[in-house]
């Protein structure tokens, strides 16, 4: 029989909301149908499923595509007066949902829901001739939501209220794989809010933290807490802003984007070096650093697999911790707000964030932010 600590341990190491990943994120945004066409030319994704009138949702339309097993969802207001028109009004384009793939969606639903989390939809079925999928939701910082979907009894192509997507225009994959982060900015003051969201609402722990000491520059800087759930398959980075000389790039954020949300979303590859290439010769803009980060990279990081004149030319970061080393690049902001942007990610091993990187790219960033007039 074990004895009471043992026991309390064992009932402390289960899962009481087992996610098995992302299942796909849903933007709001202005023109859904040039959205999803920007990331099939951009980044290489490939149609896969269509909503609006002629499949009976009469208020918006979705496309959703896919590249590997990333999904995204762009979704737009037919009409003025609804929420999804509302939500792009206050916040520009943007993540609305981070929808998490589970086996059970009434039980992460009542799981978090009864240790705190506000719904934002109780649990359902969708039905259609491919089956059914159970969804629920609930409420996160500012308007976003995670939704949770239960899709093991679903053979379409993505959900009910959609039908396949097909068109003649499929640019070929950039090799983006998975989502390996997404990345919440928040308000003054929050950050601890919603760390202890995530633990005790959602059960996740906190795996890393950045205080203004290790995130700051001359101008600026923002504190960072990881949460990871118990099998690593889902994280989310939370920042805040911290006190320096101007404006935080997180200050910024939440000014153009009238408050709290999704600030990045990194994108694994298992060759940084070919997507890269790939999406910089499709227009995909990104962030440089001086060419002076690499003249001592190698004494920094060590002996690494990739030459460091292509890294150098496409602008990748490097950056190394105890498991090994990890390899990064973020986009310029993908919208005219400063807002949303994206991380291009390959991991030899490293589990950490590119801590090494943050004073390089900060002040990348900064530069950014001062020709926008917003330092
Ligand atoms: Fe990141």
């Amino acid at each position: 029989m074990p004895t009471l600590a043992a026991s309390a341990q064992h009932q402390t190491s289960v899962d009481f909301l087992p996610l098995e990943g992302t299942d796909h994120i849903e933007f709001y945004v202005g023109n859904a149908k040039q959205a999803a066409h920007y990331y099939q030319a951009a980044f290489g994704f490939q149609p896969l499923a269509y909503a609006g009138p002629e499949t009976g949702i009469k208020d918006r339309t979705s496309y959703a595509v896919r590249q590997h097993k990333l999904t995204l969802v762009f979704t737009t207001a037919l009409r003025t007066g609804n929420s999804i028109a509302e939500h792009v009004y206050l916040h520009g384009d943007g993540v609305k949902s981070i929808s998490l793939r589970v086996n059970d969606a009434a039980s992460a639903w009542e799981e978090t829901t009864k240790r705190g989390a506000i719904s934002y939809i109780d649990p359902q079925k969708l039905e259609d001739e491919h089956g059914e999928i159970m969804i629920s939701g609930i409420r996160l910082y500012g308007e976003t939501v995670h939704q949770f979907i239960e899709r093991k009894n679903y053979r379409g192509a993505f959900m009910p209220g959609f039908r396949k997507w097909e068109t003649v225009y499929n640019p070929s994959s950039t090799g983006l794989l998975y989502v390996d982060h997404c990345v919440a900015n928040v308000g003054w003051g929050q950050m601890e809010r919603w760390v202890d969201f995530y633990g005790q609402v959602m059960g996740f722990k906190n795996i890393l933290s950045f205080d203004d000491k290790d995130i700051s520059t001359e101008y600026s800087a923002l504190m960072s807490k990881v949460m990871s759930n118990g099998n690593g398959y889902v994280k989310f980075p939370i920042n805040e802003p911290a006190e320096g000389k101007k404006k935080s790039q997180v200050e910024e954020y939440l000014d153009f984007y009238n408050g709290e949300g999704v600030q990045h979303i990194a994108m694994a590859t298992n060759n940084i070096v070919e997507t890269v290439t790939a999406l910089q010769g499709r227009g995909v803009e990104f962030l440089k650093v001086p060419t002076a980060y690499y003249h001592d990279l190698k004494e920094r990081v060590g002996a690494i697999d990739e030459e460091i004149g292509a890294l150098k030319d496409l602008g990748i970061l490097v950056d190394r911790d105890d498991e090994g080393y990890l390899l990064q690049i973020f986009t310029k902001p993908v919208e005219d707000r400063p807002t949303l942007f994206f991380e291009i990610i390959q991991r030899k091993g490293a589990k950490s964030f590119g801590k090494g990187n943050f004073k390089a790219l900060f002040e990348a960033i900064e530069r950014e932010q001062a020709a926008r007039g917003n330092l």
